[in-house]
């Protein structure tokens, strides 16, 4: 591993907000230590708080994991060369809550669990508010498998940054009424983002703190499966007002989803649940809407709701559509079929329940 094998390896990373050129023809390296299997990189910035550098200091690290092998150290450092103004801030250290302050609610969907259909729920619980009125924003809190860009056709977009009040914000996408941030529109499409437990939580808080959400009533975080570290430090540092429980009927669904539920209720995380929503609760075949099949067991989150006294904000079906939506980019919640209504139903409990809190 020399100088050169590491450039070569670097010339491959792409900033995606510049035209796609890579970091070493963008003379962004400025220097690279090799020393043994320990590499250490400089990337240099031309601005202050520049809202990609998170995710090239990943992409860099990605980039060099993949050409040497996940054994060697490396480290990547970044430095602003362009003289800084007295008023920028440039540490993500530095990061407020000042983007969320004319956001009235801040809202989890989670789970414990993996593939419940929170992004899902999610997309098409945003689209149903903005579909009833309301101001909505959802960011998308999966840095490891982003989904938002797909489920509503805005992948390959890029989002534009701008400067408000001496600070570098990211302006979020708007389609079907909503505004919308992912650390998916940062990303090639297809490639898979690597990064270390910090690393990720850092780029997360980007996507929700440095952005240009102005009035919101209501900004929705679509979190990743799991309750891990980045869930609780995510929950923690964000001050959301509650959380939605995604659950599907099964057994082995709700044991995990009590965890979820258990991760809000934490003493030191203490945050509201709005309520469950029991997704994929019973199978219909479009042609005959009227026919309920439940294939995973019924009522089996009705039930949990019920252990955990927590109210049962929606029932969604099984529906061939429902998917096809999420691929398209199309999200059912747009149209007027059944399953179109359930979101909407789910749209108006969930208003309910929040205003009564
Ligand atoms: N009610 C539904 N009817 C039909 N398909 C559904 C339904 N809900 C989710 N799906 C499909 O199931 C798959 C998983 O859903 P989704 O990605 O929303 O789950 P997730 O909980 O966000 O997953 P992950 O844990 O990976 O983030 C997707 O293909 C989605 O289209
Ligand atoms: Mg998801």
């Amino acid at each position: 591993m020399t100088e050169q094998d590491i450039i070569k390896v670097l010339s491959d990373v792409r900033h995606p907000a510049k035209d796609d050129r890579s970091i070493v023809e963008l003379g962004m390296i400025d220097r690279v230590d090799v020393d043994g299997n320990a590499v250490c990189v400089y990337l240099a910035f031309s601005k202050h708080r520049d809202p990609l550098t998170e995710y090239l200091v990943g992409s860099t690290k990605a980039a060099l994991y993949r050409a040497f092998g996940k054994d060697i150290l490396v480290e990547v450092k970044t430095e602003v060369k362009e003289a800084p103004k007295a008023a920028k801030k440039n540490n993500i250290n530095d990061l407020t809550l000042e983007q969320l302050t004319s956001v009235k609610n801040i809202i989890g969907v989670a789970s414990g669990k993996g593939g419940v259909g929170k992004s899902t729920v999610a997309v098409n619980l945003a689209v149903a508010l903005a579909r009833l009125g309301y101001k909505v924003g959802l960011a998308d809190a999966d840095v490891y498998g982003p989904s938002v860009p797909v489920m509503t056709a805005t992948e390959g977009l890029q989002p534009e940054a701008v400067e408000v009040d001496g600070k570098e914000l990211i302006v979020p996408l708007e389609k079907f009424g909503v505004k919308w941030m992912s650390i998916g529109y940062f990303a090639q499409p297809g490639q898979a983002l690597i990064w270390r437990g910090p690393m990720a939580c850092n780029a997360l808080k980007q996507m929700i703190l440095q952005v240009k959400w102005d009035e919101l009533d209501f900004l929705l975080i679509d979190m990743p499966p799991g309750t891990g570290d980045i869930h609780i430090s995510l929950v923690h540092d964000i001050p959301m007002t509650g959380a939605v429980i995604v659950t599907t009927p099964q057994a082995v669904a709700l044991a995990d989803v009590e965890k979820g539920i258990d991760m809000f209720r934490n003493k030191n995380v203490n945050r509201h649940i709005y309520g469950l929503v029991e997704n994929m609760a019973w199978f219909t075949p479009e042609e005959l809407p009227q026919n309920k099949y439940y294939i995973f067991g019924k009522d089996g989150g009705k039930k949990m709701a019920e252990k955990y006294d927590i109210p049962l904000l929606g029932q969604i079906p099984i529906v061939q559509g429902i998917r096809e939506g999420g691929d398209s980019g199309e999200p059912v919640a747009l149209g007027s079929r059944p399953d179109s209504m359930a979101f909407l139903d789910l749209a108006r409990s969930l208003a309910d329940a929040v205003s009564q809190e």
